[in-house]
Formats: C-alpha cells, sequence, structure tokens
C-alpha cells in the first residue's frame, strides 16, 4: 500500500496504450501533482470465450510512452500478485447502472472490473482515477462502487477521443482488418443521427439506427437509449430529458466487438 502525502491520480489501464490513454494521462496531471498509471490485463473481466490470450500487450512500448509523457510512476502487477492462490473475494454492483447493457452479454464482466479498480485503489491510494467515457457503463458502475463504498477518490471522467472519421481509439481497434476498419465509423455516425432523430422526438430513430449498423455489416449487441446518470431507462417523454439522455451501442465487426457511445 502507498502512502504519498500528496494528491495522486491513477490512470487505470490494461496497456497497448494508445492516444486516448495519453490524453487521460493529460487530464490526471489536472487532477493530482502524481500521475501514476497502472497496467494490468486483468482476466477476472474476461469471459472464458473472450480474447484475454490475444490481447495486446506491447509492454516496452508503452512504457516508453509513459516516460515520454513524463507520468511520475507505473504500476504494472502480475496476475499472481492481484490474485494468489486462494483468492476468492470481489465487488459486486447491482442497480441500475449495472443492468441490460453489457452485463446482458458479458455477465461476469463489471465484477472484475470493479473488484480489480478496487484493489488498485486499495494498492495505489490514488486521491482521483481517471476513466475514459468510451467505456461509459464501466464509468457509472465505478461511480456508484466509489459511493456505495466510501472510497476516498474522486472519479474523473475523459470524453472520447476518436480518429479523424469519428471511430473511437481502442486497443482492440488493431483487431480489425482494413475492410472492417473502412466501416466502423458507422458505429459513431448512426450514433450521431440517432441522437439528432431523438431529439426531435422521432420514434423510429432507434430502430432505423439498428437497421443501418446491420445492414453495414455488424452483429448488434445493443442500440440503447439510457439516462446518462443512473444508465436506467429513460422516462416516457425522452425529449425533455435533452441532456440527460446517453445513446450507447455495442456491435461486433468479425470477432472485433466494438463499444461506443454519444450524450443526447
Ligand atoms: O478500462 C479498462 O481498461 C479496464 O476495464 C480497467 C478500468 C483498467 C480495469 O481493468
Amino acid at each position: 500500500m502507498a502512502t504519498w502525502g500528496e494528491s495522486v491520480a491513477l490512470v487505470p489501464t490494461m496497456g497497448a496504450l494508445h492516444a486516448g490513454h495519453m490524453a487521460l494521462m493529460d487530464l490526471a496531471r489536472q487532477h493530482g501533482r502524481r500521475v501514476i498509471a497502472s497496467i494490468f490485463v486483468n482476466p477476472a473481466q474476461f469471459a472464458a470465450h473472450e480474447d484475454l490470450s490475444k490481447y495486446p500487450r506491447p509492454f516496452s512500448a508503452d512504457v516508453a510512452k509513459l516516460e515520454a509523457a513524463g507520468v511520475d510512476g507505473l504500476f504494472a502487477p502480475e496476475p499472481a500478485t492481484m490474485y494468489p492462490p486462494g483468492f476468492c473475494s470481489g465487488v459486486q454492483v447491482a442497480g441500475p447502472a449495472n443492468v441490460g447493457l453489457e452485463d446482458r452479454f458479458r455477465p461476469t464482466h463489471f465484477y472484475g472490473v470493479t473488484t480489480v479498480v478496487a484493489k488498485l485503489f486499495h494498492q495505489v491510494q490514488p486521491t482521483a482515477a481517471v476513466f475514459g467515457e468510451k467505456d461509459f457503463q464501466q464509468l457509472a458502475v465505478l461511480r456508484q462502487m466509489v459511493d456505495d463504498l466510501d472510497f476516498p477518490v474522486k472519479i474523473v471522467n475523459a470524453p472520447t477521443y476518436r480518429e479523424a472519421d469519428g471511430l473511437a481509439l481502442s486497443s482492440r481497434n488493431v483487431f480489425l482488418t482494413p475492410d472492417q476498419r473502412a466501416i466502423a465509423p458507422v458505429l459513431h455516425q448512426t450514433l450521431q443521427d440517432c441522437a439528432k432523430a431523438v431529439r426531435a422526438g422521432e420514434t423510429q430513430g432507434l430502430a432505423r439506427g439498428r437497421s443501418r449498423i446491420e445492414e453495414a455489416g455488424f452483429l448488434l449487441d445493443y442500440l440503447e437509449l439510457r439516462d446518462s446518470r443512473t444508465l436506467g431507462e429513460p422516462g416516457q417523454d425522452a425529449t425533455r430529458e435533452a441532456g440527460g439522455l446517453r445513446l450507447l451501442v455495442a456491435a461486433k465487426l468479425g470477432t472485433t466487438r466494438l463499444i461506443d457511445n454519444v450524450a443526447v
């Protein structure tokens, strides 16, 4: 356990750092005198059929990027340090933040995320922690955990970092073939068009968006409109909640699963 005596902002990551991660490090600088990054590809948040073994791990390149960015420290534990033999505890967040989106397709995912983030918070003892809005449900679940369990950590959210064509940066984008990469921006374009339709009160906007994503060649997991604070289902008159709604999508292109979201 660390004792710092000064404010520390933690940026938890699974490595394969890209410009989006580096923007999180920059933002972290505004929330702590010291910035610590963690790199840990957390087995507990991958289901047995998911891509744990092929998740990219360019560790030396990651370290070089962190050094170049002036990050003060890196915490990169081994799996056996995080989950030694006999490990059998965990953190489970319930409630609307954890209902009906990612959890329908990855039922054990957030249990793994909250468990590892709780451990990282205890190990690094940050005063703030920065997470990207691309994983919007993850942010909501982590806020719930911090509020419910009284972690003395300020959760800071950072806007999604995008390619010029709108594709959200993700460590998994490297798995896209050139053809899939050309299709991938449809997700963000559809989100933007759907958001416009919702604002205009068009009832068919979501259905149209779902069809467009499928017609582009994705296997759609969900495209849903949610209350951006609780992630619960919005009330009947969605247009009245403008500013307080979020559109979230997850879809697969081949074996690569992409997620994204926009404010409405
Ligand atoms: O967002 C991620 O990269 C991971 O879910 C996190 C927060 C580092 C926990 O493993």
